[in-house]
């Protein structure tokens, strides 16, 4: 196997609440999961997606995927980070080249991004989607803003974010607890981590609001494929 995609679907949606977790509310008629597994597959240059979800949850997940070159569900942790630890660990036995780790609540991927990180792969060992910062940005305790900060050369980090697979099952294996994406881990190893253009589109599906936003905008077009 060539590329493996994880597919992060161990959330509860906390921030969002409402009864079941944001990767299996509907957009567009299909689980948000599903158009996260459907745009990570869309160019054709992944060869299977790993999801990671609840124990619980599997043999749901794997009906949502049905039809998809997707390996069976396995089961996450407590924290983003032991979730990615369990698939990587799931798909050792493949031997991927290179691996994507995506959120299941991105339902947006356009297309060119998947082939812009493995290109990237070639010359680094890690890659990952970004856009620049656009707001002012203000560094405030409470209600008190204290300065501004200058926003040049920051940026917000996307998914799917690409690796090649040794390295980051490695890292994973070595790590602490507390990384918040995984290219943090390859950054803290002195490993090169290379940016692409990510997509104002590849929102993360996380406070209410978001999901009927996203709607509103794939219903009008506004997100070109
Ligand atoms: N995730 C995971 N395992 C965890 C926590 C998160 O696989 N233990 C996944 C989520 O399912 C999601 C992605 O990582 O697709 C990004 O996490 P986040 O947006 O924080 O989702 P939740 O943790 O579900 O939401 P919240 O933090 O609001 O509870
Ligand atoms: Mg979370």
């Amino acid at each position: 196997m060539r590329v493996a995609a994880l597919l992060m679907a161990a959330g509860r949606g906390e921030r969002l609440g409402g009864a079941e977790p944001k990767q299996f509310l509907p957009l567009l008629g299909r689980p948000v999961l599903r158009h996260a597994a459907e745009a990570l597959l869309r160019d054709g240059l992944v060869d299977r997606v790993q999801p990671v979800c609840a124990a619980a949850e599997r043999e749901r997940v794997d009906a949502v995927l049905a039809g998809l070159p997707a390996l069976p569900a396995v089961t996450g942790g407590a924290t983003r980070q032991e979730s990615v630890r369990a698939g990587l660990e799931a798909l050792e036995s493949h031997a991927p080249f290179f691996v994507l780790v995506h959120d299941a609540a991105r339902p947006y991927v356009p297309a060119g991004t998947v082939a812009a990180l493995l290109a990237a792969l070639e010359e680094a060992e890690g890659a990952i989607p970004a856009q620049p910062v656009a707001d002012t940005l203000k560094l405030a305790e409470g209600d008190v803003v204290r300065r501004t900060v200058p926003r040049d050369g920051l940026f917000r980090a996307q998914t799917p974010q690409g690796f090649r697979f040794p390295l980051l099952l490695a890292l994973h294996r070595a790590a602490p607890e507390g990384a918040t994406d995984d290219a943090f881990l390859l950054e803290a190893a002195g490993h090169a981590v290379r940016l692409v253009p990510g997509s104002e589109g590849n929102v993360k599906i996380t406070l209410p609001g978001d999901l009927e936003r996203m709607e509103a905008s794939m219903t009008a077009m506004m997100l070109p494929r």
